[in-house]
């Protein structure tokens, strides 16, 4: 058995031989795709979502680099738009490499994509935003029961600089008890995040406890810090099953997001518009504050999503 492939030089995409593939735009090196054995999606993407270049895409898992939202009192990105170009950028696919979970265990085969985006490849007016000198790689895994993307930052400067990263996931929200009434957003739990603290973006940025396990009401834009370990899950319940466990790495922040009625309606790249009732973003990231790297150095973060059902 073996991992089937395609690139036609705008998306890259892998199905192993169990059937689980993934599919990634160059532009942004945006995932597209994740579907698990049965063929069932995994990620959210909007029907209306632009997958020509001309926007990032709304769905997936878009990438969020140097700056997340946008920073108006932080020169050094204040002229940046939100959430930064790695979204935006096209990026080079640089390979593939698959491996055994055990010698021996070809059915068992898991795919490694990896691309990358340095400065000269930007257009000159982004450069101009932001004249500094990086090499971004992106990883992305496709196993059995799991999904992990990581990303490096490396300064390749004279200088310091400061950045942002985050993996922008947006999950697929889907019950598939037939037994639960309401196939939606209502029925999911997240759990992981008790006794976090978080910044409310949609209650003026004030800063609060999570308590409990988190329902999704209305609409929700938090910037969590937990405290426990970043390999601790962050785990999506629907109807009380586990959907998806989200492990990070080197990621001090989970930013929760949901647009719910109002914000959904008022993006023209979002469909179907209750199209909210069916995703949930779950975002790993390092946000909180900025990640300085000196000439040479290096930043790693990464999440590994699990399947739960
Ligand atoms: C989330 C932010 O990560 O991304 C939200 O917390 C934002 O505030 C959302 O609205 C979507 O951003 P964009 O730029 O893709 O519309």
């Amino acid at each position: 058995p073996q991992v089937q492939f395609s690139d036609d030089n705008a998306r890259v995409s892998a199905v192993l031989p169990t059937g689980e593939s993934l599919e990634i735009l160059l532009y942004g090196a945006t995932v597209i795709s994740w579907k698990d054995k049965n063929g069932d999606e995994k990620l959210w993407l909007s029907d209306a979502a632009k997958l020509d270049g001309s926007k990032a895409v709304r769905g997936g898992i878009p990438l969020v680099f140097p700056v997340f939202g946008t920073a108006p009192d932080h020169a050094a990105t204040a002229k940046l738009p939100q959430h930064g170009f790695a979204r935006t950028s096209r990026w080079e696919f640089l390979g593939k490499s698959t491996s055994e979970s055990a010698p021996g265990q070809a059915a068992d085969l898991s795919v490694k994509l990896d691309f990358g985006l340095s400065s000269p490849s930007l257009d000159s007016e982004t450069q101009a935003k932001w004249p500094y000198s990086f090499n971004l790689i992106y990883s992305v895994t496709l196993s059995r029961e799991s999904l992990t993307t990581s990303l490096v930052v490396t300064n390749d400067d004279d200088k310091p600089f400061d950045c942002q990263v985050l993996l922008h996931t947006y999950l697929r929200v889907k019950l598939t008890n037939p037994s639960t009434p309401q196939k939606d957003i209502a029925n999911v739990e997240i759990t992981g995040l008790s006794s976090a603290s978080y910044v409310d973006k949609v209650d003026g940025a004030t800063t609060k406890t999570q308590s409990s396990a988190l329902t999704i009401t209305g609409e929700t834009d938090r910037v969590y810090t937990p405290s426990t370990p970043p390999s601790d899950p962050v785990t999506v319940l629907e109807g009380g099953k586990t959907a998806f466990t989200v492990v990070r790495d080197n990621l001090s922040n989970v930013v929760v997001w949901n647009p719910w009625t109002d914000k959904a309606a008022g993006m023209a790249d979002f469909a179907p518009k209750d199209g909210f009732k069916n995703m949930l973003c779950v975002e790993p990231g390092a946000v909180g504050t900025w990640q300085t790297l000196e000439p040479g150095d290096a930043f790693e973060g990464a999440q590994t999503i699990g399947i739960g059902y």
